[in-house]
């Protein structure tokens, strides 16, 4: 993985294993791990635990966030309604490069129940290592936030 990064980590109960799978892999190398819960596969609401990750990350005490819950889904539509945040839901390494090369994400929300570990760790490894690449992009990315009130 690239130089030490702060990373906020955020699951329900349907992510809590992946990661703290994950914060032992970042720990080893090297990175520092802001573990924002849950600690235990109590059932809770994922929508809690994406705010405090996607605040983290707003308020620039972190890289990068990682999202776990069952699918990913639910917290990448919490983390996506955050204006700071651009989170990508990645199920491969192709999706975790792209989303960092394209979309310049600053969240990853990944669906324990849907990938493996082995796959998670090649994700999170490819994510923390892939540079966004500007340019075209970065014009996108500007309108990301334009027109977000409802039309009604
Ligand atoms: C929890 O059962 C499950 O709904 C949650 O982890 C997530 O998959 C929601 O999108």
């Amino acid at each position: 993985m690239t130089s030490s990064l702060i990373l906020a980590l955020g699951a329900d109960h349907g992510g809590v294993a992946l990661k703290n799978r994950l914060a032992v892999a970042l720990v080893e190398a090297g990175h520092e791990v802001r573990d924002y819960g849950t600690d235990s596969p109590v059932s809770v609401d994922y929508p809690d635990f994406a705010q405090a990750v996607c605040a983290a990350v707003e308020e620039k005490k972190a890289d990068f966030g990682i999202l776990v819950c069952g699918s990913g889904i639910g917290m990448s539509i919490a983390a996506n309604r955050h204006g700071g945040i651009r989170c990508g839901l990645v199920h491969d390494v192709t999706t975790a490069r792209l989303t960092r090369a394209h979309n310049d994400a600053n969240v990853l929300a990944l669906g324990a129940r849907i990938i493996g570990e082995e796959v998670a760790l090649d994700i999170l490894s490819v994510f923390l290592t892939t540079e966004f690449e500007g340019g075209r992009h970065q014009r996108r990315l500007a309108k990301l936030n334009q027109n977000t009130e409802p039309t009604s």
